[in-house]
């Protein structure tokens, strides 16, 4: 059967990473997790002391964005990619509260996006993909076969983000997470380049009162009808 595009966007913590995972392994696709990307930038954009909760040295980013090289590589034991900033496994470091506070700013940026974006663009070339961010749907893909668009309502989505957390071993307050997941929608949606918003002919899944499982059978249905 033909190869496809399937593009998933929507909000923080809707399991769009969860789901996009569940069904590249099943269907033998790659799976592409764009939100790392922006995670890798700004986790960067830290350690060269140009982003912290008080400043952001923009253009400082932007001129040094030529020194930042990313790539994914499959590991065999988790069963999908990890992401390598200059060469540096730094998937262990991405997911942090500090890196979750900042990266909407880091990714409001246009000339981030561009870089972002041609590399995204490149790795479907031979399509068998499933790739999930804010964007993907709109911009990166605008022809692709399947767009999935994910919601959940806010305090559902900070109450598993949290519990996650808690699971593993991650001291933080309910009301930091459920902060943090609404500050990045707020970001998210009304930044001026690539804002978050459903495609035309995405098909919207709202996960609020649905298991992980329910989920992903609503989408593989979608799926299977584009094979
Ligand atoms: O998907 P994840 O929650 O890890 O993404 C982190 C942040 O990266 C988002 O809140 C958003 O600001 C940015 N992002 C984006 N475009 C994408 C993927 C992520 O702007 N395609």
């Amino acid at each position: 059967s033909k190869k496809i595009i399937i593009a998933i966007d929507g909000y923080s913590s809707t399991g769009k990473s969860t789901l996009a995972k569940h069904l590249a392994k099943e269907i033998g696709y790659v799976y592409v997790d764009t939100g790392a990307m922006y995670r890798a930038v700004t986790y960067y954009a830290m350690k060269q002391g140009l982003i912290d909760m008080e400043h952001f040295d923009k253009e400082g980013l932007i001129s040094d964005l030529d020194n930042i090289d990313l790539r994914f590589e499959f590991s065999p034991e988790l069963g999908y990619a990890e992401i390598f900033l200059n060469d540096q496994n730094v998937e262990s470091y991405i997911r942090s509260i500090e890196v979750s506070n900042l990266v909407s700013k880091v990714a409001r940026i246009s000339q981030v996006r561009e870089k972002l974006v041609e590399q995204q663009q490149k790795m479907a070339l031979n399509k068998g993909i499933v790739m999930d961010g804010r964007d993907i749907g709109t911009i990166v893909f605008p022809q692709a076969e399947l767009k999935i668009f994910m919601t959940a309502s806010a305090e559902k989505r900070a109450q598993r983000r949290y519990k996650e957390m808690k699971d593993n071993g991650v001291q933080i307050e309910y009301d930091t997470v459920l902060e943090n997941v609404t500050s990045r929608d707020h970001l998210d949606t009304t930044r001026a380049d690539s804002p978050l918003v459903k495609a035309e002919d995405a098909v919207e899944i709202d996960n609020s009162n649905m298991t992980v499982e329910e989920t992903y059978a609503l989408a593989m249905g979608y799926v299977k009808d584009k094979l």
